[in-house]
């Protein structure tokens, strides 16, 4: 499978008061064609501010590219023209957000701002516009589609303008979706409705980077798991090997935290701790703050990115030779 994007040495700093802070630390992935994979981590880890780099959505200032590359059809998005880039906004990578508001207008009817956004990447009359609309509508299973075309997003539901993002960000038919967090803001049986209906409508040729902090999410979801602590991409690895093979304490810390059915009734096992701020990380690796293997090695020196084979990388020194 060939490689769809391919992010290179991404570091994002932010200018904050009282000094900068670095909120992505030199991260390395890619994505293959047909690929879904998840980005998974606590909060403030920058999963965010990864995916938001990507299409340059970040504000700049206070956010600021500190080094890397994002290679999207052999050309770096970082220097495309704003022509270009808003070719590619949309029409090649598509986003959906946690939050559909944050990206519906709230004072346009929905029929309006897919018309909108169809006629800016396709040569079509409004009727042709309003008819997709529609379609789309349908196959995201609203059922009363037309009367929902001229309905405000404050008229629907959380549930209901979520599939209306993913129904605007689908009908563009991109190669890549970003999805942030698409269903924290929904009660858990919308949650699985909406990601069923993700897998669906995303065909199989179209790759999708999930981002979450659920392990139950990527277990139902993804091909890949990337492993993101405290701005660093600390393990990455298929499916498979994240869940059966975890090398990194965190990434073990937080298989333990998945809820099991027969747990249900029990505690759940939780990390220790919080993640530090993004002005106080540890000198050393970044999780020696909470990890129950930490040594001196750990707290003083940063270990390295070691590769355990082609698709399996993990940060950590017990996976290196010389060991913690
Ligand atoms: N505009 C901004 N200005 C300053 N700092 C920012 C800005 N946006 C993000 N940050 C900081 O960057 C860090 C990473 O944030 P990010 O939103 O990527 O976290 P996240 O992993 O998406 O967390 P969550 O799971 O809560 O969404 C955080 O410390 C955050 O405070
Ligand atoms: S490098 Fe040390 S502190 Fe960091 S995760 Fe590995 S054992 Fe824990
Ligand atoms: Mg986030």
């Amino acid at each position: 499978m060939s490689n769809l994007i391919e992010i290179k040495n991404l570091t994002i700093s932010f200018e904050i008061e009282g000094g900068k802070i670095i909120a992505v630390d030199n991260s390395s992935f890619e994505i293959k064609r047909g690929q879904v994979v998840g980005l998974v981590g606590e909060s403030g880890c920058g999963k965010s501010v990864t995916a938001m780099s990507i299409l340059r959505l970040l504000p700049m200032p206070p956010g600021k590219y500190e080094s890397g590359e994002i290679i999207f059809d052999e050309k770096n998005i970082r220097t495309l023209s704003i022509p270009e880039l808003n070719k590619v906004r949309g029409a090649r990578i598509g986003m959906i957000f946690q939050e559909p508001m944050t990206a519906l207008s709230p004072l346009m009817k929905i029929g309006n701002q897919i018309s909108e956004t169809l006629q800016t990447h396709h040569k079509m009359t409004k009727a042709e516009t309003w008819a997709c609309g529609v379609e789309w509508l349908k196959k995201v299973g609203i059922s009363d589609a037309e009367q929902k075309m001229n309905s405000f997003p404050f008229e629907l539901s959380g549930g209901m303008r979520q599939r209306v993002m993913i129904a605007m960000a689908q009908m563009l038919e991109p190669d890549l979706i970003i999805a942030d967090e698409p269903t924290t803001a929904l009660d858990v049986t919308i949650q699985a409705q909406v990601f069923e209906l993700m897998k669906e409508v995303r065909g199989n040729e179209s790759s999708m980077l999930l981002i979450t902090h659920d392990m139950g999410v990527i277990w139902e979801n993804c091909d890949r798991v990337i492993v993101m602590y405290a701005s660093q991409i600390i393990e990455m690895g298929s499916l498979h090997e994240i869940f059966t093979d975890a090398k990194h304490p965190y990434t073990q810390g937080l298989l333990k935290a998945v809820p099991k059915l027969d747990e249900q009734m029990g505690r759940m096992e939780t990390i220790e701790g919080n993640v530090p701020a993004p002005s106080n990380y540890p000198k050393g690796c970044h999780f020696s703050t909470r990890c129950p293997h930490a040594t001196d090695k750990c707290h003083n020196k940063k270990p390295p990115m070691t590769i355990i084979n082609d698709s399996h990388k993990v940060k950590c020194f017990l996976a290196t030779e010389e060991g913690v």
